[in-house]
Formats: structure tokens, C-alpha cells, sequence
């Protein structure tokens, strides 16, 4: 058994060290096609997290530990903002993204916005702790603006 594991262990290690280097065979504009689907997997999963707290305010009954919850997660994954954009420049590829262009010349900034939707998010939880339901939902916009406001600065336009 103690065999059994230690080959497994090893094809899994060699599976590991295999993709790595697929990866290093990608051509730069699967590279760049990998990179945003990262970076536009991070943002799916705000989404996913925010979309329940936007419906509390059209009339969703609350749910204070539910909002919680969901302020945390997006508290918890706003750090990756910052990792994803800045990971691989994208800018002259043939790619699909809605990223501007200008978010490489400020990766700074990036920082920033995202620095600010992390301490919304831990405002929005806090309030959201205490179960009182006007302070957390009005919570929401300094929360929802902190998405807004990085994507009226680096984000196309296009819904
Ligand atoms: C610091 C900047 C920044 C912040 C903060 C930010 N976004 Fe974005 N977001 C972007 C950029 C840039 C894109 C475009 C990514 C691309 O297409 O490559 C994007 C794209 C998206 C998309 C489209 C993803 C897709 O599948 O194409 C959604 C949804 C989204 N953001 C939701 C959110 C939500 C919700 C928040 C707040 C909780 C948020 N974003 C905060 C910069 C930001």
C-alpha cells in the first residue's frame, strides 16, 4: 500500500511538472487568452458573491448572516484584483477582454480601487454582523461604488 501510495504520489508530481510545461509551450496570445480568463474568473466569482446582497436591496428578504457571509468572500477575494491584472500585461493581443488599456500604466491605482472595495466589503460585513438591516443595506452603495468606480476608470463600457 505504502508503495502503491508513493508511485501515485510521484505520477501526480510528474502530471504537476507536465502542465507546467504546457503551459511554458502556450503561444503569448494563449498566454494572454489564459490571463484574462483568470482575471474575468475573479471578477465572476464578486459577482457571484454580490449578486445576492444587490437582490436584498429589490426586495430579497434579508438575510444579515447570508450578507455577512458575502461581504467576507468578497473582502477575502478583492486581494486577487491586483494579482490578476497585474500578472500579464495583455495590452496588443488578440484577445477578448473588456480591460483597458491604461490599467498597466497604473497598476498603482489598481491597488488603490481595490484596497478600497476590500474596506467596503469589511464595512458592509460589519454592519451586516450587527443584523440591523437599514445599516447593512446601506452599506451596499459605498460597496457596489467601490466596483463601479474602478470600472468607470478601466473597464470598456460595453454593458
Ligand atoms: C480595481 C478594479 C476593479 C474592481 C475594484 C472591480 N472590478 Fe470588475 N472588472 C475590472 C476589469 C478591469 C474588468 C475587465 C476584465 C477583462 O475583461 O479582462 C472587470 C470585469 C468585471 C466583470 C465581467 C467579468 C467577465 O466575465 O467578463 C464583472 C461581472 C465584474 N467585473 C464585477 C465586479 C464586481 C461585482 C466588483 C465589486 C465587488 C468588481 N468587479 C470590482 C476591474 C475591477
Amino acid at each position: 500500500m505504502k508503495k502503491f501510495l508513493s508511485v501515485l504520489a510521484s505520477f501526480i508530481v510528474a502530471g504537476m511538472f507536465h502542465a507546467a510545461a504546457a503551459q511554458d509551450e502556450l503561444t503569448p496570445e494563449q498566454q494572454a487568452a489564459a490571463a484574462v480568463a483568470d482575471r474575468q474568473a475573479v471578477f465572476k466569482m464578486l459577482r457571484f458573491n454580490i449578486g445576492p446582497i444587490l437582490d436584498m436591496t429589490q426586495g430579497a428578504p434579508f438575510d444579515a448572516e447570508l450578507a455577512e457571509r458575502n461581504g467576507r468572500r468578497i473582502a477575502a477575494i478583492a486581494p486577487m484584483i491586483s494579482e490578476v491584472l497585474g500578472a500579464m500585461d495583455t495590452r496588443g493581443h488578440d484577445i477578448e477582454t473588456a480591460a483597458l488599456d491604461l490599467i498597466w500604466d497604473n497598476l498603482d491605482d489598481i491597488e488603490v480601487k481595490a484596497q478600497a472595495l476590500i474596506a467596503a466589503a469589511n464595512e458592509f460585513s460589519a454592519a451586516a454582523a450587527g443584523g440591523d438591516m437599514a445599516a447593512t443595506l446601506g452599506a451596499v452603495r459605498a460597496l457596489g461604488g467601490a466596483c463601479g468606480n474602478c470600472h468607470e476608470s478601466y473597464r470598456a463600457d460595453d454593458d
